[in-house]
């Protein structure tokens, strides 16, 4: 087979910047996306309305047929009014930052109930609740892990609210939510289907493949490709694509993020073909997410050929996911 056809995937979690570099970052993640989950981690952050609309316009003026699903960043601070304007205005989810635990962060949630009453009017609505699952101040490796119970606590106390337990990046996690109710689910990235610990700090530091939650063990990514492999509903694509200057990743205290953008379903299709589970992709990018979010699934369908390309060392200043690396599939017309 040297043609595949696939849904118009949708990325669930993906981070758009600001500024000049917002329009050639959105035009890389609309050559392989149709919808965005648009991370709202921005300076200033997404707080307010007026911002969310101005942001969205932003993005739709450099690619007008991408469908972002904006998000607010969650803080003890909201009305029922401005949740219920976010609401009918389209946007989609909050997004909890614990404090502190990742780019942009240092204005989240340091008291847990705090968030607790915006959470309760949230689940009345339908507003989905996207959670950076590390708990400040734990162990970078067990952030993750400790976290865990919050989650547990937060789907038992509001059981209507749909939950993401975002970028799983341990085995714990992933048995967590197969243990949950069906209102959680989670995000699963490429690069933590292909990163251990070992890719950041193994052999030699590889700042590029640092990011948020940390990649972990063999064991933790064994249970990562079992979850996006299973054909479980509850494990769909959210890319966390986050991309830094290079000369922000290349110093002495280098920014957490992974550009993937770029590769993100080429690298896929290789992945699952070569555990020969390609049956099992088209739900996991461009399927689960949509009906979790209780989006129409996509119409639009996307080519990829076998036709093996290197990855571009750079990208707009961004070394990306794989660069330099050759891939088995591109995208159909692509030089
Ligand atoms: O590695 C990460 N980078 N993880 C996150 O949670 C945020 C992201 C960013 O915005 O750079
Ligand atoms: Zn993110």
């Amino acid at each position: 087979m040297d043609t595949i056809e696939l849904p118009l995937p949708d990325d669930f979690h993906v981070h758009l910047r600001q500024d000049a570099a917002l329009a050639s970052y959105v035009r890389d993640v609309a050559s392989q996306f149709g919808r965005g989950l648009v991370m709202p981690n921005t300076v200033p952050p997404l707080t307010t309305l007026s911002a969310i609309l101005d942001y969205k316009k932003q993005i739709l003026a450099a690619v007008p047929h991408f469908e972002p699903l904006m998000t607010f960043k969650l803080s003890p601070n909201y009305t029922e009014e401005t949740l219920y304007a976010f609401k009918e205005a389209g946007v989609v989810a909050g997004k909890y930052y614990p404090a502190g635990v990742t780019t942009n962060s240092q204005d989240g949630v340091s008291d847990f109930e705090s968030v607790f009453p915006v959470i309760e009017i949230m689940e009345r609505l339908g507003l989905v609740l996207c959670v950076h699952g590390e708990e400040p101040g734990a162990f970078c490796l067990d952030r993750e892990e400790a976290f865990i119970r919050r989650i547990e606590i937060l789907a038992k106390m509001f059981p209507r609210l749909r939950i993401v337990f975002e970028h799983l990046s341990t085995e714990s996690a992933v048995k967590a939510v197969y243990a949950l109710p069906a209102t959680v689910a989670a995000t699963i990235t490429v690069h933590h289907l292909i990163h251990t610990l070992d890719d950041i700090i193994g052999d030699s530091l590889r700042p590029h493949h640092f990011c948020k939650p940390l990649p972990k063990r063999p064991a933790d990514r064994f249970a990562l490709r079992s979850a996006a492999f299973s054909g479980n509903s509850k494990f769909f694509l959210g890319t966390d694509s986050a991309p830094h200057l290079k000369g922000k990743k290349e110093c002495p205290c280098g920014a957490a993020g992974v550009y993937s953008a770029p590769v993100a379903i080429p690298l896929l299709i290789q992945i699952f073909e070569r555990e020969d589970v390609l049956r099992k992709l088209s739900n996991f990018v461009s399927g689960f997410g949509a009906d979790f979010y209780g989006l129409p699934r996509a119409t639009q369908t996307i080519k990829y050929v076998r036709n093996p390309w290197v990855v571009p060392e750079e990208v707009h200043g961004v070394v990306p996911l794989a660069a330099g690396e050759t891939l088995d599939w591109r995208l159909y017309g692509q030089v």
